[in-house]
């Protein structure tokens, strides 16, 4: 895809990974639209930053949206179709990791289980499928009646759709409830890249490993140690500017479709204790990731 000239939706547009996507994009020559849930100044500022980033055409703009209501999302997805035009996809970026001291009661988890299934799998399906609806409108309902009109299919490239896993999707001991929502966006990722293939439209994901940002500033040190024990290379947190080359690739790369990318030095997630030979519980070092 043609990231010049383009509309992308970058959902947690005002957050670590999302904020550098926007710029990397309008940098490129893409209009962007922030979705968030930063209030609308604070939305609206940064969205100013990215645009003077640019070189002058490309625009940015913020809605202040939850991706887990559908409505909304549907709507704010509409706004940029009419504001901006010419929409090829999203870099869906939203996401949240939550953190407390750990306990041996694996119930107390259950709430959290269900907060990040929410926003984490459920909105990922829920942006998936407006974006991918959004692109396909014009197609599917020409005379704007036949609703349920055959199936139609393109060699035609029409959109592109990145989602946001995680190294933890492969889940290990200590991201009880993170890990199995993130397996389920790369299920997502590769469920959508099968159904949104005839209509030219490209799902696929990445699996960082820990990036600077917001989401990780609270993080026991038990998953930097972790990193530095069974990473190969880089043996660090990466920044997000280290990222988003990644979702370039993607963005311009017509072949790929339907995969998972690993952009986390390959560390291989374990559980064992902190240096294999003992030591503390990684739950004393508290607060832990969920
Ligand atoms: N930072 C990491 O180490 C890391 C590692 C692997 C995967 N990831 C994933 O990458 C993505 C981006 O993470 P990040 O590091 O930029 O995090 P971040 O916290 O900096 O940004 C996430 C953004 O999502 C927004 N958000 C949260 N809930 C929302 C909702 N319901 N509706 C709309 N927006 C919402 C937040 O306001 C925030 O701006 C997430 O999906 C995260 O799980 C991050």
């Amino acid at each position: 895809m043609k990231i010049e000239g383009s509309t992308f939706v970058v959902t947690g547009g005002t957050g670590g990974i999302g904020g550098a996507t926007a710029k990397m994009l309008v940098g490129l020559g893409a209009s962007v639209a922030l979705f968030d849930v930063v209030p609308p100044e604070t939305g609206d500022k940064f969205a100013s930053e990215v645009e003077a980033s640019g070189s002058g055409k490309a625009k940015a703009l913020y809605h202040k949206v939850d991706i887990t209501d559908s409505d909304a999302v549907r709507d704010a997805v509409a706004r940029v179709v009419d504001t901006l035009g010419n929409l090829k996809g999203v870099v869906h970026c939203a996401g949240v990791a939550i953190k407390r001291p750990w306990t041996n009661d694996v119930a107390e988890s259950i709430p959290n289980f269900k907060k990040m299934l929410d926003i984490n799998v459920t909105g990922t399906f829920i942006v998936n499928a407006h974006i991918a609806d959004a692109i396909n409108k014009p197609l599917n309902h020409p005379d704007g009646t036949d609703k349920h009109g055959p199936f139609w299919t393109t060699d035609e490239e029409r959109g592109v759709i990145v989602n946001f896993a995680s190294a933890a999707a492969n889940p290990y001991a200590r991201v009880l409830s993170y890990g199995p929502g993130k397996t389920a966006v790369i299920g997502i990722t590769k469920a959508m890249s099968d159904f949104l293939g005839p209509s030219g439209i490209r799902v696929c994901s990445i699996s960082p490993s820990i990036v600077v940002s917001a989401m990780t500033a609270n993080f026991s040190p038990y998953f930097s140690n972790d990193l530095k024990q069974h990473a190969t290379f880089p043996r660090v947190p990466l920044t997000a500017d280290q990222v988003t080359p990644t979702i370039k690739y993607i963005i311009e790369n017509v072949a790929l479709n339907g995969i998972d990318i690993p952009v986390d030095g390959g560390w291989r997630l374990v559980s064992a204790k902190p240096g294999n030979g003992g030591g503390a519980d990684p739950r004393e070092l508290a607060p832990g990731l969920e």
